[in-house]
């Protein structure tokens, strides 16, 4: 069996989606370490809860990002994970983790990419007027946002949307795709063809 670990800052929804699919066996992999930087997530709630194993390793002490990456990669190796999954992580990986963990990193970005990368994906759509929206997942290379897609959906945008309502809708179709491409990946389904992936 593969082993999957999530790393998250923040909420931890996603996390709690990827969770319920492997309870439910729909995704057939272990999860086995939850990483987190941010001692406040409500996602650590989330993970002790599920009974996941929790890696907590805040930046501060560490001179550079790939420092801090050091520290991550010494724990995924003794835990053998297979499969990387940002999922919220508020923190870039540096050139050497990506390296280290070629085509086995996935994120979820809540944006229609290559739209709207960086930090605020919902609001920058909003704010722009688009129509449409909605969230991509993709493998992870150095630039940021800009790995091979892997799944988007569409949500469309009202006039009375806020930040908030809009997130919500947002959140609810994250919460289907991303668990479906990780899926796909621990089924070995998924083929990367220079910028494209092809789905078996
Ligand atoms: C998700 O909406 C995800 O798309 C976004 O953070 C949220 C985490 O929510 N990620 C990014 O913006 C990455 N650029 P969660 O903690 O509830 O899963």
């Amino acid at each position: 069996m593969k082993n999957i670990a999530v790393f998250c800052s923040g909420n931890g929804t996603n996390l709690q989606a990827i969770v319920d699919a492997v309870e439910s066996g729909y995704i057939k992999a272990n999860m086995a370490l939850m990483v987190c930087d941010n001692p406040s997530a409500y996602a650590l709630k989330r993970a002790k809860k599920a009974g996941i194993e929790i890696f907590l390793l805040t930046p501060k002490g560490f001179k550079t990002r790939e420092e801090y990456d050091r520290g991550v990669i010494k724990k995924l190796t003794e835990k053998k994970i297979d499969l990387v999954v940002l999922a919220g992580f508020m923190r870039l990986l540096s050139p050497y983790f990506i390296k280290k963990y070629k085509d086995k990193i996935l994120n979820i970005h809540p944006a229609l990419l290559p739209s709207f990368k960086g930090t605020q994906g919902i609001k920058d759509a909003l704010d722009y007027g688009v129509k449409v929206t909605g969230p991509s997942v993709h493998f992870v290379e150095e630039g940021l946002d800009s790995g091979p897609i892997i799944l988007q959906e569409t949500v469309e945008i009202n006039d009375a949307d806020t930040e908030e309502t809009l997130a919500e809708r947002i959140h609810e179709k994250e919460h289907i795709i991303y668990p479906k491409a990780i899926k796909l990946f621990i089924e070995g389904k998924l083929k990367i063809e220079g910028r494209k992936v092809k789905i078996s």
